[in-house]
């Protein structure tokens, strides 16, 4: 399945030039030969990280939404109310792995509320902002996130 991936950066601070962690991931995803569906930088906002989810799921068809960013303990983290706002259903499996994992890297992985969920045919995944992070947060699921994908679209499982 040639997935459609896009990232969209939640920060207050950042423009795409400075976005790290977006072009980070931009490389990520052509490494493991996917598609970029679209990379957008929207503030800290819940109407603007919402908008831009919902334009990546509905109007550029992309498969998995990775944001990044927003995700902490500050006021201004409300990455995961925003997906919450414009998705159906928890997948809480995904962010109980990219946690478990990130807390063999690091113990302030306890602080990201990362969320995973599903907007019909798209699969959403809230990454932490930092670089670091978000390569951490990718060698997490990246093996898992074809098949997640293909269901959430729709697919069924490969025969036995
Ligand atoms: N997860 C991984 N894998 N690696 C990290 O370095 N940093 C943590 C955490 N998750 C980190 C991580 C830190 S320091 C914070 S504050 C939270 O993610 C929230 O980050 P965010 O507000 O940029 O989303």
């Amino acid at each position: 399945m040639d997935l459609r991936i896009a990232i969209v950066t939640c920060s207050d601070t950042r423009d795409l030039a400075a976005d790290e962690a977006g072009a980070a991931l931009e490389g990520l995803i052509a490494d493991a030969g996917w598609t970029l569906a679209g990379h957008v930088v929207v503030p800290d906002e819940v109407a603007s990280i919402a908008g831009a989810i919902a334009e990546a799921a509905d109007r550029r068809a992309a498969h998995v939404v990775i944001t990044c960013g927003g995700t902490g303990l500050s006021l201004r983290d409300v990455t995961p109310e925003a997906t919450r706002s414009v998705c159906d259903r928890d997948v809480p499996g995904i962010a109980e792995a990219m946690r478990a994992y990130s807390m063999t890297k690091t113990r302030r992985a306890m602080l990201s509320r990362a969320v995973c969920m599903q907007r019909g045919a798209a699969l959403v995944v809230n990454f932490p902002g930092s670089t670091k992070a978000a390569r951490e947060c990718w060698e997490a699921i990246a093996d898992q996130l074809e098949h997640a994908a293909c269901m959430t679209a729709g697919g069924g499982h490969p025969a036995a």
